[in-house]
């Protein structure tokens, strides 16, 4: 028995590029009603139109607390209900750590741990009141390796897979699934790539890299098990990839 995604209305943050743009093409052709949310309405209003199904467009940027409370509430306003949370926006910064700029660190602390915590919790009370919802929160491999380059931007991973297990127990018997998506290097806009054929070399032909495409299947394959199974966290690497 395979539950259905036709019809359910999931909320994509960082939506406008990479993992959260594939996702939103391959939830919209199952058939989910999406609300597209990052910063750039330009790609966001570009992709709505591409896709089949109903879309909602909101801008948000994680670090702002009431952009996250209106796009629940437009989400509701217009779909009257939430049940999936794609909390997927996040940023990226590696190498020397001496040379960090902490203030940008502290943006991406706050935009990849503390954005995906006020997400949930703006979500989690709706998901209550139905009895039903999915938590599907983008990690990565940094959650679950310690990749030297990356200090900072594996805490923020380490913390998204503390938080995924232990809301998980929360939530489980309020019928609220809690999961992790977890990826090695994906060749999308965070290093940025953007050439189609750039990519598919990278990733399909010399095997070091993920395409986006690849990291959203392994989405929908979570969010469309039955409801009592939960896939806890899919780690996924390219087959070169070390770690
Ligand atoms: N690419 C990889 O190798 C890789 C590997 C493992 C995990 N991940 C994770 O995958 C997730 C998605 O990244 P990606 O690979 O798809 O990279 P991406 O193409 O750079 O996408 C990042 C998304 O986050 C959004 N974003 C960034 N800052 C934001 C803010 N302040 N407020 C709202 N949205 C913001 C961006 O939209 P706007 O700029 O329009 O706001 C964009 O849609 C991230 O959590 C990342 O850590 C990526």
């Amino acid at each position: 028995m395979k539950s259905d995604l036709s019809g359910k209305v999931v909320i994509i943050t960082g939506a406008s590029s990479g993992i959260g743009a594939a996702l939103a093409r391959a939830l919209s052709a199952a058939g989910c009603r999406l609300t597209l949310a990052a910063r750039s309405l330009d790609k966001l209003r570009g992709l709505a139109e591409e896709l089949p199904g109903e879309t909602l467009v909101v801008r948000a940027d994680m670090l702002q607390r009431a952009d996250i409370e209106a796009m629940a509430a437009r989400t509701l306003e217009r779909f009257g209900a939430i049940n999936v949370l794609c909390a997927n926006a996040g940023v990226f910064i590696q190498g020397d750590f001496a040379d960090y700029d902490m203030d940008a660190v502290s943006d991406m602390l706050r935009i990849n741990v503390e954005g995906v915590l006020r997400c949930a919790h703006v979500v989690i009370p709706y998901m209550r009141a139905q009895a039903s919802g999915d938590i599907l929160i983008t990690s990565s491999i940094a959650g679950h390796a310690e990749l030297h380059r990356g200090p900072a931007y594996g805490a923020t991973k380490h913390a998204i897979e503390t938080i995924v297990n232990t809301l998980r127990r929360q939530l489980a018997g309020a019928g609220i699934r809690v999961m992790s998506l977890a990826p090695g290097k994906v060749a999308n806009e965070l290093w940025g790539y953007a050439d189609a054929a750039e990519i598919e070399r990278l990733s399909v032909v010399e095997g070091g890299w993920l395409r986006s495409e690849d990291v959203a299947a392994a989405g929908l394959f979570m969010l469309s098990r039955p409801r009592h199974v939960t896939v806890r966290t899919v780690v996924m690497v390219p087959r070169y990839q070390e770690a």
